[in-house]
């Protein structure tokens, strides 16, 4: 079965097309950045226009890639919520204009659940239930990922996402946006000392032992006071300490959630798992703690693409979800697909 998947919620525009859901056809991204670059961050009227200019060349090429035609898909998946409305906007109406010349069906899909689904095109099976650890621009949240189109929220940001943290750091310390890479590869180039100590403070010590929480403003300001305080340090060495108190903290709530939930099978996905740092800090923390996981191995995957949108299409599709043309878009989270 073959189906397409459209991506517009945010700063990339991005046509995927997949088999069976867990065969790659063709993947085509825009990615939006260096337009949003002199205003250190999104721009909405910038992204839903770009979108708008983008989608009608990337989806031909998609096409042309994967050598289909429109006759052979059997639906077309789109990012229906969260994301910017007017962006998502843009993608619904691909989708519906999809729909209306072929007949193909619609399913609007949770972005969110897409940035799991997308570990299929990387061979992981589907067993259930999962944890999924989200940590992108928008969102730092772990999930009960029960079934496709069934999730639960186990803990959630009370402010910042991790990604936004990540490019609020870089604008303090001058770096470009978005700054995840920047801070990665400064704090790449520090070299500590073997019994070296963070000189920034442990993050939510005051919260309840089994509460699942993110919170990364505290250490954005944290950062902001040493950079007053302690001129002595350099970049490298602020970087450094900023990844090892954010990921301090990601791995302490996937502990919590793990022994809450009792599930010992993680899905992680979101724009800050091409950090390979993080990567190889998950990954050792799950083997001592005898926990299965799993983040996307290619970078491409890590960030929002069409894929992603038609492999989770692929899944729902088979269970009999689809909408009518009139579906909606939403900014806000919609977890439960029913
Ligand atoms: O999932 P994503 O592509 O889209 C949005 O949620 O918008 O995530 C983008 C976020 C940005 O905040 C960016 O700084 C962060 O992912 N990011 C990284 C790295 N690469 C991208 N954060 C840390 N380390 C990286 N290497």
């Amino acid at each position: 079965m073959i189906g397409m998947g459209i991506e517009t919620s945010c700063d990339e525009t991005s046509i995927g097309i997949v088999r069976d859901g867990k065969e790659l056809l063709s993947l085509r991204i825009f990615s939006q950045i260096d337009m949003h670059k002199p205003y250190g961050g999104i721009v909405p009227e910038i992204a839903s226009r770009a979108h708008l200019e983008k989608i009608n060349f990337l989806l031909e090429e998609a096409m042309e890639e994967a050598k289909v035609s429109f006759e052979e898909l059997s639906y077309v998946a789109v990012t229906s919520s969260p994301g910017l409305t007017g962006s998502l906007m843009v993608g619904a109406q691909m989708a519906r204009c999809i729909h209306m010349v072929y007949g193909t069906p619609i399913l609007p899909v949770c972005h969110l659940q897409s940035h799991f689904a997308v570990l299929h095109l990387e061979g992981v099976p589907t067993e259930f239930p999962v944890l999924g650890l989200l940590l992108s621009g928008g969102n730092s949240a772990i999930y009960n990922l029960k079934e496709f189109g069934r999730m639960e929220l186990v803990g959630d940001t009370m402010d910042d996402a991790l990604g936004e943290a990540f490019d609020k750091v870089a604008g303090l310390l001058d770096l470009p946006y978005p700054g995840g890479p920047y801070i990665e590869a400064k704090a790449l180039e520090y070299k500590p000392a073997p019994d070296e100590k963070p000189v920034l403070p442990p993050l939510l010590r005051n919260l309840p032992q089994d509460q699942v929480s993110f919170s990364f403003s505290g250490l954005k300001t944290a950062v902001m006071v040493l950079l007053e305080k302690q001129k002595n340090l350099s970049k490298e060495q602020i970087c450094w300490n900023f990844q090892n108190s954010a990921f301090d903290l990601v791995e302490r709530n996937l502990k919590r959630a793990v022994s809450k939930t009792g599930i010992r099978r993680v899905f992680a996905g979101g724009g800050v798992l091409a950090n390979s740092t993080l990567q190889k800090r998950l990954q050792s923390w799950a083997e001592k703690n005898s926990v299965e996981l799993f983040s996307p191995k290619k970078k491409i995957y890590c960030t929002d693409n069409g894929a992603m949108v038609a492999t989770l299409g692929y899944y729902l599709f088979q269970k009999g979800y689809k909408r009518d043309i009139d579906f909606t878009v939403s900014p806000s989270r919609q977890e439960i697909f029913s």
